[in-house]
């Protein structure tokens, strides 16, 4: 039996077969522990359950030195130190696959949201400024016939591409080593669909956020620093694009009293791409066959491997 540490109850039964076999701490707060805590929650552990909030870096790895697995609940791992984990002989594992049609749902809503101006139809109905049918009030922008860029051609954006093109859109994928610019110059929408690592980090900033048409959208559903949101406030207030819509920030969580939150035309939600019943249920399995095949000595169905140089 090895001991493993749940940084976060979960939803659904997975629980309850890593508790059959192993034994299991879990994080009951709604905040996440801090570095201080995890380490001293995690010193025994043989598994480490973790989230995206938790940074499990090279400090926390030498602190647990019986870990023998890291088992990640999300398919990005930005958060997890890989080299380090590599380098002690830790197995890495995500939840990739189950979530790609949710969080493509989600990236399709916030273009529609943006495009048809949803946000802004209901606050003028809920403060009594509905005061009749008019031909020109709350115009918003047609998906069909767009240009639809997608910045990372891996499975999310693909689901997006397929979505998009069902409304009758044109998509143009952008990929490791294309040229941003002229595809960012022809885009109506742009949806960034990319892991976060040292080539993404700030890859849209005001030089692309510049090279945008003026009526054009962005979508973020991938992970807040792949945008530069100082940038991003400059080009909502000075409208170089119309609209942006994110589900993840820089910082994350955004306090509610972050600058950007007052720039025009922003849609903000809490990083809930994948955040349904059934997506959520089936990446804990998936996190929890990771672990207990890492702790079984087998490989992890799920393993992440480190990116090639
Ligand atoms: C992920 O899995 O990386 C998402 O951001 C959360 O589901």
């Amino acid at each position: 039996m090895a001991r493993c540490f749940v940084t976060r109850e979960l939803p659904g039964s997975a629980l309850a077969r890593l508790r059959a076999e192993h034994e299991v701490g879990v994080w009951a707060e709604r905040l996440p522990p801090s570095a201080e805590e995890l380490r001293a929650r995690a010193r025994e552990a043989h598994g480490l359950l973790s989230m995206l909030t938790d940074r499990v870096d090279a400090e926390l790895l030498a602190a647990c030195p019986d870990l023998r697995a890291i088992s990640n609940y999300a398919v990005g791992t930005d958060n997890v130190d890989l080299e380090a984990a590599a380098a002690r002989g830790i197995a890495v594992g995500n939840t990739p696959g189950v979530l790609t049609e949710s969080t493509a749902d989600l990236a399709l809503a916030l273009i529609l949201a943006l495009m048809r101006r949803l946000p802004e139809g209901e606050a003028v109905v809920r403060s009594g400024g509905w005061l009749t049918w008019e031909p020109a009030a709350l115009l918003g922008r047609d998906l069909h016939r767009s240009a639809v860029c997608v910045i990372g051609p891996g499975r999310i954006g693909r689901a997006v591409a397929h979505r998009v093109e069902g409304f009758g859109a044109r998509v143009t994928f952008a990929g490791r080593g294309d040229g941003l610019a002229p595809l960012l110059a022809e885009a109506d929408v742009v949806t960034l669909h990319c892991p976060l690592n040292d080539e993404t980090r700030g890859l849209v900033g005001e030089p692309q956020l510049q090279a945008m048409k003026p009526e054009a959208y962005l979508v973020n559903t991938a992970r807040g620093p792949i945008v530069d949101p100082a940038a991003l406030e400059r080009a909502l207030r000075e409208g170089w694009i119309a609209g942006a819509a994110l589900d993840v920030t820089d910082p994350e969580p955004l306090p509610a009293d972050h600058p950007l939150l007052d720039a025009p035309n922003l849609i903000v939600v809490p990083h809930v791409a994948s955040a349904t019943h059934a997506t959520r249920e089936a990446m804990a399995d998936l996190a929890v066959n990771n672990l207990l095949a890492a702790l079984a000595g087998e490989p992890m169905p799920n393993a992440v491997t480190l990116p090639a140089p």
